[in-house]
């Protein structure tokens, strides 16, 4: 138990914390990844180098110190990251080292004004804030372990096929190489790929969506091709350009919240721009596949035929379901007529036409796509707990610059 000094000690440093949340957060960083750089086979540089993690670590750290006497308030938050941390193979003792920096870089940036009773104030409520995570995700890695076909950590799995399936996108099929079949997953959760790119220093782990439903002996991830020095890009593309049938990747279980509720049976519109279409890939098969009786609109935006992925896919399985319809979008004018295709942008006119305030709405995207459809849902009249959205990289406020 905290005592209320530590709890008040800690409250009165959020206004600095505010202020410089990202500054202690960075120096943070420097000064870990200085004194263990091992750690940088965890860690996503590219999100290091655009300052993504700062902010998202440096806001988690802030609604924690706000909270640190009702923890409990932040555990949906921590649910999310838990899974991105168990999905990575985050581990109890890593805790005591970010704890470490953290203070580290508290101290240097509140210099004089960080006393030696603040410090241990936060100190023992850092060790409170990382208990939570260090319980949740616990029990996390335990599920994963249980579950038939189940692992710790990573497992070597080989590429048994590899699809293209648009201009950029390619799939590759996984089946694990020790012979069991693959666990069971909720459709929109993803995998980690671990992968040693022989001209980098050090690993790099990317997740990627399930784009197929549970039920198969396989794993299925579509990826997309980014320009050739995106880092961004990194490993999609070395994907593409070097793992072929027969090699083998490292994957961890899969995780995620972005997920599929089979429970619900209100109307369910899966939107979706690029290759945010993986998730509803594996959403809308598990629909077909279990003969969902629910109004079910499968909405695409893609650039053009060229870049669209999975179209046959899509309306085989649209074609088995009681109530689906399926509308798919190009920016550019269409060469030939589609009798689903519309054209442009999606808008609020043609959105308001396909849902309404009861629709459950999955939507999975770029951050710009993203925010223009949460925007317009929400003009419609949805519920905050109808719209459900995922996109890559941290998870950060939409409405964040
Ligand atoms: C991701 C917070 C401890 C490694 C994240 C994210 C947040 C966060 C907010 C972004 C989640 C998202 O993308 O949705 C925290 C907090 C911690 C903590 C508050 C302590 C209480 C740790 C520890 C490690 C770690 C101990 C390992 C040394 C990572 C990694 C990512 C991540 C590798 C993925 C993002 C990237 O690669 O840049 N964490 N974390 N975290 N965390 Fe933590």
């Amino acid at each position: 138990m905290l005592s209320q000094k530590t709890i008040d000690l800690v409250k009165s440093t959020v206004p600095a914390l505010e202020a410089n949340g990202t500054t202690v957060t960075s120096t943070f960083y420097k000064m870990m990844f200085a004194a263990h750089p091992e750690l940088l086979n965890i860690f996503n540089h590219v999100n290091q180098a655009q300052g993504r993690q700062q902010t998202a670590l440096a806001n988690t750290v802030l609604a924690a110190a706000k909270y640190i006497d009702k923890l409990e308030t932040i555990v949906p938050v921590v649910n999310q990251i838990a899974h991105k941390h168990r999905g990575l193979g985050i581990k109890p003792e890593h805790y005591p080292i970010v704890g470490e920096f953290l203070l580290k870089a508290i101290k240097e940036v509140m210099g004089d004004a960080a006393t030696d009773e603040i410090i241990n104030a936060w100190a023992e409520s850092y060790g409170a804030i990382a208990q939570v995570f260090i319980d949740i995700e616990h029990n996390m890695y335990e599920s994963a372990e249980k579950q038939e076909n189940g692992w710790l950590d990573f497992k070597e799995f080989e590429v048994v096929k590899k699809v293209k399936e648009s201009n950029v996108i390619t799939s590759f099929y996984l089946k694990a190489k020790d012979g069991k079949g693959v666990p069971t997953f909720i459709p929109g959760q993803y995998i980690t790929v671990k992968v040693k790119i022989p001209t980098e220093t050090y690993i790099l782990n990317r997740q990627y969506s399930l784009s197929c439903a549970p039920g198969h002996d396989y794993f299925r991830i579509s990826v997309k091709r980014e320009a050739d020095h995106d880092p961004n890009g990194k490993v999609s593309n070395y994907l593409h350009d070097f793992i072929n049938e027969g090699d083998t990747l490292e994957i961890s279980a899969p995780a995620g919240e972005f997920t599929l509720n089979e429970r619900e049976d209100a109307p369910i519109a899966l939107i979706s721009g690029g290759v945010g279409l993986t998730p509803m890939m594996s959403m809308l098969e598990a629909l077909a596949n279990s003969g969902s009786k629910r109004e079910v609109s499968y909405i695409h935006s893609a650039r053009s035929e060229e870049f669209h992925a999975f179209k046959d896919a899509v309306l085989e399985n649209i074609s088995k379901l009681e109530n689906g319809r399926v509308f798919f979008g190009y920016d550019k004018p269409l060469n030939k007529e589609g009798n689903h295709h519309f054209e442009g942008y999606i808008t609020k006119s043609f959105l308001q036409n396909i849902v309404d305030e009861n629709t459950v709405c999955y939507i999975c995207g770029p951050v710009p796509f993203l925010k223009n459809i949460v925007t317009i849902l929400q003009e419609i009249g949805l519920k905050d707990e109808n719209i459900r959205y995922e996109f890559f990289g941290p998870a950060m406020n939409l409405t964040a610059e």
